[in-house]
């Protein structure tokens, strides 16, 4: 069924054409500061003003600014500031533009509260069960000319009003950033708690999206030219069809089948559900990508049982050797965290050690930030920072220590790789990717874009790569 928001973008369409702006004339700008998720949903805001008739500007000096925001490190919050007071500036020689802020900070009272106080030349607020809403509210700003707030709170009390937001999984118009490859949400929300962590504050209970939905809407994808797919949730392995009990793996099956798709990856995965069956179903499929993102956070059982995270420094080597054993050609990527409150010299060298014996192809490093309502915000025993900034140094010369010897495998051996664009700063090269989602750079023009074509990899830098096109 066709959902309400279309109407809405139709109504503002004509409010446009009824002001003597023609289809196309004025521009918007997304921008996200976000995961993966985050950016899905800023697809989805490309494609509603699309519809509505604007087109995109590659920079903030346009008529609709939307920063899309995410709150999971205090500094995803600084920068949203550093820009907004950038764009009070822009908005006073344009008296037209729309500022619109949405996104994960503005599931935080604070927040908003800061915003509506400080930041007055803001327009549009919204909040991350609210997408479907903005075509309403920027309707609502245009016809009335008056400020919109909407944010439904996220207070876990299962109110009615959450309930029917999280029961709405509407199809929204999307704009892709690539042709052929796109996230396709299957999870919303986390139940998990890790204790530093604020997005299931700020994104809700978990929700698996229907079996069913999830494939229509990939097998739309395939027939619009995609032919990679990114299956996204906070813990894609927690994934259960509400109706069926469909599980992740089973999910899996039934995506490999569909036509036209030719790689499938997801992410995240948590350590603590990523099942036997899983590296079962990877192994038996040639679609399936070589790479999990399998986030270790600290590799110090104390730690770990401290973030609740439910699973131990040994258990998860030993996960790590399952996986490497039935998928030989696996590439790992994982996320780890400095500096959680109470973290000794002796859980920091667990966690070294364990990026000794991993093997990760790459690794997200971050420093422990302190998210307002999480329970480690409230402990009494926070790391001097100093002490952190020292480990952090530690572990960055060791990860890329480690990943240079791991990418040197790939050296020699000649791999498909999907061709996502030019290369910005060398024009005769073209950049894509493995199916170990490492990046390969080699000579090549526009015409390779979207394909998967073979290259001997030539070079190893960290985790990417320097190749030749290998005929075929
Ligand atoms: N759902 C994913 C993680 C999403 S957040 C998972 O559980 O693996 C992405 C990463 O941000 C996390 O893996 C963690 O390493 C980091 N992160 C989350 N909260 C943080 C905090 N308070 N301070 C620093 N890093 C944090
Ligand atoms: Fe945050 Fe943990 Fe949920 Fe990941 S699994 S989003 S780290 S609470
Ligand atoms: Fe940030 Fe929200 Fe994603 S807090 S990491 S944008 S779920």
């Amino acid at each position: 069924m066709r959902d309400i928001s279309y109407d809405y973008l139709e109504k503002i369409r004509d409010i446009l054409l009824e002001e003597g702006h023609s289809i196309g004339s004025l521009r918007y700008h997304v921008a996200t500061f976000g995961c993966q998720m985050n950016a899905r949903d800023s697809e989805k805001l490309r494609g509603m003003l699309e519809y509505a008739g604007f087109s995109e500007s590659p920079d903030e000096d346009c008529d609709i600014v939307i920063y899309n925001t995410c709150t999971v490190r205090e500094n995803a919050n600084q920068k949203v500031y550093g820009r907004l007071g950038e764009l009070k500036g822009i908005k006073k020689k344009n008296p037209f533009m729309k500022i619109v802020l949405c996104g994960c900070m503005m599931e935080e009272k604070a927040e908003e509260e800061r915003i509506k106080k400080s930041y007055p030349f803001v327009d549009i607020v919204f909040g991350t069960m609210n997408l479907s809403d903005f075509p309403r509210l920027l309707y609502q700003n245009l016809k009335y000319e008056e400020k919109q707030y909407e944010v439904t709170p996220i207070d876990r009390k299962n109110d009615e009003l959450l309930l029917s937001k999280i029961k709405s999984d509407p199809i929204l118009p999307t704009k892709r950033k690539y042709p052929f490859k796109s996230g396709v949400n299957i999870t919303y929300g986390c139940n998990n708690f890790c204790t530093y962590c604020i997005v299931p504050f700020v994104r809700g209970p978990e929700r698996s999206r229907r079996k069913e939905d999830i494939l229509d809407e990939i097998r739309a994808l395939s027939r619009d030219g995609v032919i990679e797919i990114m299956l996204l949730g906070q813990n894609v392995n927690s994934y259960n069809d509400p109706g069926d009990k469909t599980t992740f793996p089973m999910l899996l099956r039934s995506v490999e089948e569909i036509e036209g798709i030719e790689r499938i990856r997801f992410m995240t995965s948590h350590p603590k559900d990523l099942s036997n069956e899983l590296i079962e179903v990877m192994s038996a499929s040639k679609k399936l990508c070589r790479h999990i993102h399998l986030p270790l956070q600290s590799g110090s059982t104390k730690v770990l049982s401290e973030m609740n995270r439910h699973y131990t420094k040994e258990s998860y080597l030993s996960l790590v050797d399952r996986i490497k054993n039935k998928l030989p050609d696996i590439s790992l990527t994982t996320d780890i965290m400095v500096g959680f409150p109470g973290e000794t010299e002796e859980d920091f060298l667990e966690t070294c050690d364990v990026v000794k014996r991993a093997g990760f192809d790459s690794a997200f490093t971050f420093i422990y930030s302190k998210r307002d309502g999480t329970p480690a915000a409230d402990r009494r025993d926070q790391i001097d920072e100093t002490v952190v900034h020292e480990r952090f140094d530690r572990l960055l010369s060791l990860i890329h220590e480690k990943s240079s010897e791991n990418s040197k495998r790939f050296v020699g051996q000649t791999l498909p790789v999907l061709v996502e664009e030019k290369n910005s700063h060398d024009q005769s090269l073209v950049t894509g990717r493995l199916s170990q989602n490492a990046i390969v750079h080699f000579k090549g023009d526009e015409s390779l874009i979207g394909r998967i074509v073979p290259v001997t990899i030539k070079e190893s830098h960290d985790f990417y790569f320097f190749g030749e096109p290998a005929l075929s």
